[in-house]
């Protein structure tokens, strides 16, 4: 990570050294101009993370420098300290007037400016590349607004009303929306309700702008999901603090979050796995087959294109489809020859095992369904509820063609496994009628991609004891 660069501007030679050795002591790399004029040339040339200005100088003073600065779209968003001699009321008040961040007086420096600038250095890093979308009809107040979040370092994009910022809100998630109630086209409670209820949006913080002859519906906003209400006319300090606690909140909240999310993932990742292995362990026969349906599953969920995210859940739920199976008695689950109708419904609870094992685990949820469903058949002959058609839910129909392809290839004591040309042939015949024949030509169309050798080594996984996939290493 880089030191932070803060730009020094003294035409005393002593204070520039004085605050360079403090600054570095930080691990703050520090750049020297010995007048205003330098000093802005260098922010025009270079990105500065601060600026800190003496005011009496030769060419132009500090509060020129800083206005400057401010006044430039390219470095507005850079914070200024001001660094003086002087302590009167008029001259710190005239320094805030051209926008710096703080006032040092160069008696209190010792003690004041490295808070101070440690201070401002965390409040742009929070604010640093943070997209604000404010949606107001009225074009004064979307410039006003732009404006001030953008001196305070935001980045801003505007919209007149709730339809338009809906669209911009679907494109590029901001990381604040400030909207008003009253507005054409769709107004800002129905644009809140629509962010609210959107799984993907509902996290951005809502804050609603409005008159004070608004309090009710904004109370109401706020029971929705909105995070705060700003009562206009409201001053832009007012404005900018209220958007940084919230980013700053927010964001600390929702790491938080995000990283007890991953330990949890992580931890339940390892524990579910090892209750596979556990099961498969118990039959030799079975050894790999979680992994072997759950390689083909996503490969023709890839086919299916479906996105990403579903591809990545339905491996997982692949490699759980058969964890109820840990719940059946081994004198059935590993028994030597066929089933007989009083067994095999013993066997039939299976999927049922399975999802009562994941129901207690909120990030499991999406899963279940898939686990609970992958012995339904579309003539709804299967089980456990015999659902039919597009009853049954997509990646489980996805999962169960892997499924029958593994299970008939697989050797068992009392039956030999099928060529893959033979598996085929019966999964062909299924489609339609047990099997979903859209989720069958996907699973077709991915083992005619695969050379023969591919094809051969999973049917050779497939009915050796270790075997190990999606690597598909011969066994
Ligand atoms: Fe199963």
């Amino acid at each position: 990570m880089r030191n932070p660069q803060v730009l020094i501007v003294d035409d005393s030679k002593t204070i520039r050294s004085v605050i360079c050795s403090q600054l570095k002591r930080h691990s703050i790399d520090v750049t020297e101009a010995v007048d205003g004029l330098e000093g802005l040339a260098l922010t025009r040339e270079n990105h500065y993370d601060l600026v800190i200005t003496d005011i009496t100088m030769p060419g132009i003073n500090g509060y020129q420098l800083c206005s400057e600065i401010k006044n430039n779209p390219d470095t507005q968003s850079t914070p200024v300290i001001i660094l003086s001699s002087n302590e009167k009321n008029e001259h710190i008040e005239k320094g805030f007037e051209v926008g710096a961040a703080a006032y040092v007086t160069k008696n209190n420096a010792r003690q004041e400016l490295i808070p101070y600038i440690q201070e401002i250095l965390n409040r742009s890093k929070i604010l640093r590349d943070r997209l604000v979308l404010v949606v107001d009809d009225s074009k004064y107040i979307l410039k006003i607004v732009d404006a001030g979040l953008s001196a305070a370092g935001f980045k801003v994009v505007t919209a007149s009303n709730g339809a338009e910022a809906f669209e911009i809100v679907s494109q590029v998630a901001p990381d604040l929306i400030l909207s008003d109630i009253c507005m054409p086209v769709m107004d800002g409670i129905e644009f809140c309700e629509k962010v609210q209820n959107h799984p993907d949006l509902s996290h951005i913080p809502f804050v609603i702008m409005s008159s004070g002859s608004d309090r009710r519906t904004m109370r109401e906003l706020l029971h929705k999901g909105a995070a705060a209400f700003l009562v206009k006319p409201f001053n832009i300090d007012q404005l900018v603090i209220t958007a940084e606690k919230l980013l700053s909140d927010h964001f600390r909240i929702l790491l938080q979050q995000r990283e007890l999310l991953k330990k949890e993932r992580t931890l339940l990742m390892g524990s579910i796995t090892s209750l596979v292995q556990a099961l498969e362990a118990r039959d030799s026969y079975t050894r790999g087959h979680s992994d072997t349906v759950s390689f083909l599953s996503v490969k023709t969920a890839e086919k299916l294109r479906l996105p990403e995210k579903d591809v990545e859940r339905i491996e997982f739920a692949a490699k759980l489809h058969d964890l109820g199976k840990i719940g059946i008695r081994d004198d059935i689950l590993l028994k030597n020859g066929p089933l007989s109708e009083q067994e095999f419904s013993v066997i039939k609870k299976h999927p049922i095992l399975g999802a009562e094992i994941l129901k207690p685990i909120p990030s499991m949820e999406d899963i279940i369904p898939a686990v609970l469903h992958h012995h339904e058949k579309m003539n709804g002959s299967g089980y456990p509820h015999g659902l039919t058609t597009t009853e049954i839910p997509l990646w489980a129909r996805i999962i169960s063609v892997s499924d029958v392809y593994d299970a008939l290839t697989t050797d068992r004591p009392y039956k030999k496994a099928f060529t893959h040309k033979a598996a085929m042939e019966f999964i062909e015949d299924k489609a339609d009628n047990e099997l979903c024949p859209e989720c069958t030509r996907a699973f077709q169309a991915v083992m005619s991609d695969f050379q023969p050798e591919t094809v051969k080594r999973i049917s050779m996984a497939a009915v050796c004891p270790g075997r190990k996939l999606p690597t598909l290493s011969p066994c």
